[in-house]
């Protein structure tokens, strides 16, 4: 198994970052498991699993047999330590060990914008599906729908950081297509809602802080932004949206 050596360095804060974007599609979330009848599932593989978070949400909702692969090692040892009763395997969802055909559900959160080649990824894991198993990508977000007031280039900021990460901001509104391209019969929704008004000003900040980190503002900038941001967040005038996709996909 080739590990990609291409992986992203994401930094000692990442684990509050993807706690954070789990919270965002929390209630959705839900709703789509209830959807695909997720408490049927025997044999389960989620792909980019992180350090976990969401493979615990999924180990608590159902009793299938649960493997989850993320191809960062030091994300999957962070994962084993906060669940148990999953087979965790460091592996690139690009090229997986497992058979043809051997899951019934897979899953995947704000993932395949990530993955260097998501044409490749899906076709591996549609290879793995049994025939008429269900393929869900969660929450695949497009950045180029972005928007927000006042323009404060928030959303062409994180396009650019995305892309120097290597990441594909524009996934979402690829997703439909790739799917279907790859051999699955899908059901494509999008969570539409503003920024939720209670935490904007900290996820704001967490935001901004990404920018300052990949060095495309400087720290007197950053400051600023932040006291125009915490002004307009007080009176209740900063509005954010950002359409984020998921794709439910059966395998003919
Ligand atoms: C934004 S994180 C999402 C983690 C988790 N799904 C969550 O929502 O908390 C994306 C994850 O994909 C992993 N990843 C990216 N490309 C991958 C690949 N080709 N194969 C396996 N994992 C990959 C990264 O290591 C990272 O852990």
């Amino acid at each position: 198994m080739i590990i990609n050596s291409n992986k992203i360095d994401w930094g000692p804060e990442i684990e509050q970052q993807f706690i954070r974007q789990a919270s965002w599609t929390r209630a959705y979330r839900n709703q789509i498991y209830r959807q695909i009848g997720l408490i049927k599932a025997k044999n389960l593989l989620e792909v980019g699993c992180g350090t976990g978070i969401i493979t615990k949400e999924l180990r608590e909702k159902t009793s299938a047999k649960i493997t989850a692969i993320d191809f960062d090692e030091s994300m999957i040892d962070i994962a084993k330590d906060k669940v148990s009763d999953v087979r965790f395997l460091t592996e690139n969802v690009e090229e997986l060990s497992f058979k043809d055909k051997s899951f019934d559900f897979v899953l995947c959160h704000y993932f395949l914008l990530w993955v260097s080649n998501p044409e490749k990824a899906i076709n591996e894991i549609v290879r793995v599906c049994k025939r008429g198993a269900t393929f869900v990508a969660l929450a695949e977000p497009d950045y180029g729908a972005w928007i927000e007031y006042p323009e404060m280039g928030l959303g062409k900021y994180h396009i650019k950081y995305l892309q120097e990460e290597g990441a594909d901001p524009f996934i979402g509104r690829k997703i439909l297509s790739l799917f279907e391209s790859a051999g699955l019969e899908t059901e494509l929704s999008v969570i539409a809602q503003t920024w939720n008004q209670n935490h904007l000003q900290e996820n704001i900040v967490e935001e901004w802080k990404r920018v300052l980190e990949a060095e495309l503002i400087t720290k007197k900038e950053f400051n600023e932004i932040i006291k125009k941001e915490s002004i307009l967040i007080k009176k209740n005038q900063r509005m954010i949206f950002i359409p984020v996709f998921t794709a439910v996909g059966k395998k003919k």
